[in-house]
């Protein structure tokens, strides 16, 4: 089994962040959103993964290497515009040959490990190996040619959705569907054998001109080929944009162990999951968990409130802040109380010494800022 992570897309609900940096770069709990991916595959045992690039395939290839540092060997392709999944893995052949695979959207959080969804496959696959039995026979369903997970969401119009038939298989599949057919949405984590090759190269674009993978598994499903599905256990998240985005950092923070490698003077309190990394300095100030504070940071005079990630080597002096995610190289001074923001590397957010209420911004485009 392969793996294929696909990080070609351009991230424009995450703008202006992604104007700097690929939005599956954005960290939670301070790790990059791809990273958990990369550890899900190297967790499931998958040691050969390719990831598909765009536009930002350099800080990518900076951020991952050669994937030594996960136990994997990583190769990147390039995607030279965003033509959708299915085109993916149209020009991911090579890699895969006629292997299997499970393809994993870079920027979805799954709170599931992908062992158990891999091993459903693989043990079929095996089993029916072992009996030797006529795939082709009439009375032998088959192996499976894919499997899909799926979930129940509220807004099926978004997403790809399945229509199960009565005895509980999926019968149709149709991405973004003006009338959907149900509200099982196709989670962003697939895997294939080698009869996708043929579906890909079956489909014609959407109308957004994608080629969809929706439309591929359907061709799959229309042309007598089996796809099975699993239901989604736990959380599911697309961090593409900001809520969600602090949503999937406040369900990670929640699972963190804490340790305190940096140092916290005696007027200070930390309090319950927090992460205070090596270098990090807290001064006469309170971090109440959970809450990770990223390496070289200075907290001085400043409460951290819960489900907050300060990234390393920011400064944040007479401040208080909470349920946000503040990323590298960040100077906060003089500002209460920050909440539910996302605030991008190198930002400076300070307090006017002139009495009159005045605010001065420098902000990048699509920046979006609410005064209180
Ligand atoms: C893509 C797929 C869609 C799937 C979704 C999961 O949508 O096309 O079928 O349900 O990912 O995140 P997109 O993110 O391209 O809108």
């Amino acid at each position: 089994m392969k793996g294929l992570i696909l990080s070609g897309g351009a991230g424009t609900r995450l703008r202006p962040l992604t104007h700097t940096r690929a939005k599956q770069l954005v960290p939670i709990a301070n790790k990059p959103v791809l990273f958990y991916g990369i550890e899900d595959m190297a967790a499931a045992g998958i040691t050969e993964i390719a990831i598909v690039v765009g536009d930002t395939h350099q800080e990518i290839r900076d951020a991952v290497g050669d994937g030594s540092r996960f136990g994997v060997k990583v190769t990147y392709i390039r995607q030279e515009a965003p033509l959708g999944l299915a085109h993916c893995v149209l020009i991911s052949r090579d890699f895969l040959g006629d292997d299997c695979f499970v393809m994993y959207l870079g920027d979805n959080m799954l709170e599931q490990g992908l062992a158990e969804f891999i091993e459903q496959f693989e043990q079929q696959h095996e089993e029916r190996s072992d009996q030797h039995l006529d795939v082709s026979s009439e009375s032998d369903p088959g192996l499976w040619q894919a499997q899909i997970l799926l979930t129940p969401v509220d807004n099926p119009s978004s997403f790809g959705v399945a229509e199960l038939g009565p005895d509980g298989g999926v019968v149709n599949l149709v991405e973004k569907p003006a009338d959907p057919p149900s509200n099982l949405a196709l989670v962003g984590v697939y895997i294939f054998d080698s009869t996708i090759h043929e579906a890909v190269r079956a489909i014609e674009p959407s109308a957004r001109g994608e080629l969809e993978i929706t439309d591929a598994i359907d061709w799959l499903i229309q042309s007598g080929h089996r796809v099975s599905h699993q239901m989604l256990e736990g959380w599911w998240i697309d961090t593409g944009k900001k809520d969600p985005l602090l949503e999937c950092n406040r369900l990670v923070l929640d699972t963190v162990i804490r340790r305190v490698d940096g140092a916290v003077d005696d007027s200070s309190k930390v309090e319950g999951r927090v992460v205070v990394s090596e270098g990090a300095k807290i001064v006469n100030s309170t971090v109440r968990g959970p809450a990770v504070i990223g390496a070289d940071t200075c907290i001085e005079n400043t409460f951290i409130g819960p489900y907050t990630s300060i990234g390393g080597e920011c400064e944040i002096t007479d401040a208080e802040l909470d349920h946000s995610v503040v990323l590298d190289g960040c100077r906060i001074e003089g500002v209460s109380r920050i909440t539910d923001s996302l605030i991008g590397q190198h930002v400076q957010v300070t307090h006017s010494p002139e009495r009159r209420r005045v605010v001065r911004l420098m902000l990048a485009d699509h920046s979006h800022l609410e005064l209180g």
